[in-house]
């Protein structure tokens, strides 16, 4: 299958896209990124892009032909001004999921596609809550799950399918008291469990568009023992 992955330079996604790489079921991943990846890899094909919010008629002819979009582009904290904020973390997402679906809907003999959103476990989808910290960006990042949902409903019947991933802490490998530690005080997941789990949701899809930190855990440990991939 053909995957298309954004935020492949991060800390998650490169992790997702070394599992790619690795994964039999994965024949191509078109990366799509602001700078160039410095890898060699017949599978990998990069395509820099400077807008997520458009995309030109080239890169889509690029991307033509793919069954999947992990999204791992994203910043951990809020970045300023807002508007540039809300530009990466909102505008970014949800052009991107709108192209592809349209693109997605013109070319139905491809059967189906999964859009797969790494979200988080902060982002709060009832706008009328109050929250204590971060209430903005996790207002909006709880916007913009509404709105992938609202489209992955609108597209579902069409096979184009959206799904959120709400990891909690991603832990690092390594370090391996400290994970323990941190595993048991909060809500948190392997780093190659959680890379393991957006490309099982890419390839297989889930029962529920979200997943949250528990589901994701139980999810990336079964994949990883069952392959035996150790990241
Ligand atoms: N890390 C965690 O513990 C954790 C937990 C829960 C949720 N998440 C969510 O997961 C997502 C990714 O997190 P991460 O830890 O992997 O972040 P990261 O290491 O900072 O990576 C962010 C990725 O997004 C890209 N990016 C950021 N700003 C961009 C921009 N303006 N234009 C184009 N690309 C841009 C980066 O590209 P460049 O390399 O070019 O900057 C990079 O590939 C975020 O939305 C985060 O909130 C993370």
């Amino acid at each position: 299958m053909k995957i298309i992955l954004t935020g492949s330079t991060g800390y998650v996604g490169s992790k997702v896209l070394e599992q790619c790489l690795l994964h039999h079921e994965v024949s191509s991943i078109i990366a799509l990124s602001r700078r160039d990846l410095n890898i060699a890899d017949p599978k990998l094909r990069v395509i820099i892009v400077h807008d997520f919010a458009q995309y030109s008629p080239e890169v889509l002819s690029e991307i033509d032909g793919a069954d999947a979009c992990i999204y791992c582009l994203g910043t951990n904290v809020p970045v300023r001004p807002p508007e540039l904020n809300r530009t990466i973390n909102f505008d970014y997402a949800i052009g991107t999921a709108k192209i592809f679906a349209a693109a997605f809907m013109e070319n139905k003999s491809r059967g189906k596609f999964n859009f797969v959103y790494l979200s988080g476990a902060l982002p709060e989808k009832d706008q009328n809550k109050t929250l204590w910290f971060l209430a903005d960006n996790r207002r909006m990042r709880g916007q913009l799950e509404n709105a992938l949902l609202q489209l992955g409903q609108e597209t579902k019947n069409s096979g184009f399918e959206v799904y959120i991933a709400r990891p909690g802490f991603v832990q690092p490998e390594g370090a391996v008291l400290l994970n323990w530690i941190v595993g048991k005080l909060s809500n948190a997941i392997m780093l190659h469990h959680l890379a393991a789990c957006l490309l099982q949701l890419a390839i297989d899809g889930h029962s529920d568009p979200i997943a949250e930190n528990n589901i994701l855990n139980a999810m990336g440990k079964l994949v990883i023992d069952g392959q035996g991939t150790s990241g």
